[in-house]
């Protein structure tokens, strides 16, 4: 295992040859999907082919311990513990298992803001429908200049009908980082419980979870900490250990009828078992016979950028923010990602005019190899371009974008109809 900090700045070449890309690719879209380093392809393709050879083996025997150390590995790393940590497949399953696993008061409303991630607030409008709730959102000052403004936001919108408060830590459209602490602090003085989509904040920031409070914190392993798709989680908080049902009834469900090898009831149900979990744990987390070799292969991809250091890795993505702000902002376009410290992290965006052609525009950038989202809001309406930028993105590469984007932007703007086939 890596030390944490290396002194020496690493070189980003060098680093960036070692993660599996495209070359013809621009690659702009990490928020949307990580890219694999090879070390972490070869470790989860070295457990696959265990699992291959032999299952009863991979299951039963070699899987458990990989999986406790796993567990005990990115826990640290996020700043909780093994005992509350529940591995996912995304984020996704981690937010639905909360939504679908938590009995509200009925009678008053589920909260959450104007930016959220499309099906996850969909996923809340069926808790509303099944818990006979109303769903509202407030407007976030996405471009606000200081987090208060954000806070107190939240504290006006909050009425004494909220029975929870749902909010991304970092926004997919824009990369906005919301004061999460403060807003779990002031949810839980006025009786709320929180639940964070924390989809893109594990490695993007320096988290520790456990601060932050949130009743349940839910994140995504397969983004910017760059482990296999498959990966996800949920943390949960303090104080809520029995509050969630599993989605799925598996062999978990009954960890006091079928005591689990050594661990007998008197060790409790946060007692590591033959499993590489705790009943606890295995109550929400086992779902039957599946692929978890993305989760084993977690310490992987933490040792990969923990071997750059994370200060390192984190200044070079500060450092690719203020290239992408100046440069696409030198070719006329706004920014709706704020420039002020501690609002910002790996992804940047820009306003696009609303008039555009957004299947022409894609079309347009995919034509020449640049892979980068297109956002389409209602509610407010806005149509965003969102850049990431990891450790691995080069200078170049957003070059590339401003050098290409106004072309497209014309084309889409005037040649806008294309048919069906994206002709
Ligand atoms: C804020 C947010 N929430 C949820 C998701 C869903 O992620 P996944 O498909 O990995 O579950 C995303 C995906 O980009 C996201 O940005």
């Amino acid at each position: 295992m890596p030390s944490e900090q290396p002194s020496a700045s690493p070189d980003w070449s060098a680093a960036r040859a070692r993660m599996i890309l495209d070359p013809t690719v621009t690659m702009l879209n990490t928020g949307s999907f990580g890219p694999l380093p090879q070390p972490v392809f070869d470790r989860v393709t070295a457990i696959r082919h265990c699992l291959a050879a032999g299952p009863t083996d991979f299951y039963v025997r070699q899987a458990p311990p990989l999986l406790w150390e796993a567990r005990e590995r990115i826990a640290t790393f996020l700043g909780t513990t093994p005992q509350r940590f529940v591995f996912t497949t995304n984020v996704s399953a981690a937010i639905n298992l909360v939504a679908s696993g938590l009995r509200l008061n009925s009678g008053g409303e589920i909260l959450m803001t104007d930016h959220e991630y499309g099906c996850m607030a969909w996923c809340w409008d069926r808790v509303g429908q099944r818990q006979a709730l109303s769903v509202r959102t407030f407007p976030l000052p996405t471009m606000a200049s200081d987090p208060n403004e954000i806070v107190e936001a939240m504290c006006r919108a909050i009425t004494p009908r909220t029975r929870v408060l749902f909010f991304s830590h970092v926004l997919s459209p824009t990369g906005l980082v919301l004061p999460a602490k403060e807003l779990c602090a002031e949810a839980r003085k006025r009786g709320v419980p929180t639940v964070v989509d924390g989809a893109h904040a594990a490695a993007m920031l320096p988290l520790n979870v456990d601060s932050i409070g949130a009743d349940f914190y839910t994140g995504n392993l397969h983004k910017w900490l760059l482990a296999p798709s498959g990966a996800g989680f949920l943390v949960i908080g303090r104080g809520n250990e029995d509050r969630l049902q599993p989605l799925h009834v598996s062999w978990g469900y009954h960890a006091d009828k079928y005591p689990i090898g050594e661990i007998t009831k008197s060790e409790g149900p946060d007692a590591r078992d033959n499993y590489g979990s705790t009943p606890r744990i295995r109550f929400l987390e086992f779902e039957g016979t599946r692929d978890f070799c993305p989760w084993l292969a977690v310490p992987a991809a933490i040792d990969f950028q923990t071997e750059l250091g994370w200060n390192a890795v984190r200044n070079r993505i500060a450092e690719l923010a203020t290239y992408t702000r100046k440069v696409i902002g030198d070719i006329g376009l706004s920014l709706a990602t704020p420039a002020a410290p501690g609002m910002h992290g790996a992804m940047t965006a820009f306003n696009l005019p609303t008039t555009v052609n957004t299947a022409r525009l894609r079309k347009e950038l995919w034509d020449r190899r640049i892979e980068i989202p297109v956002i389409e809001r209602t509610h407010p309406d806005r149509l965003l371009l969102r850049v990431s930028h990891h450790f691995y993105t080069t200078e170049a590469e957003i070059d590339v974008l401003a050098n290409e984007l106004p072309t497209c932007l014309q084309a889409a703007r005037s040649g806008g109809i294309i048919t069906s086939n994206g002709g």
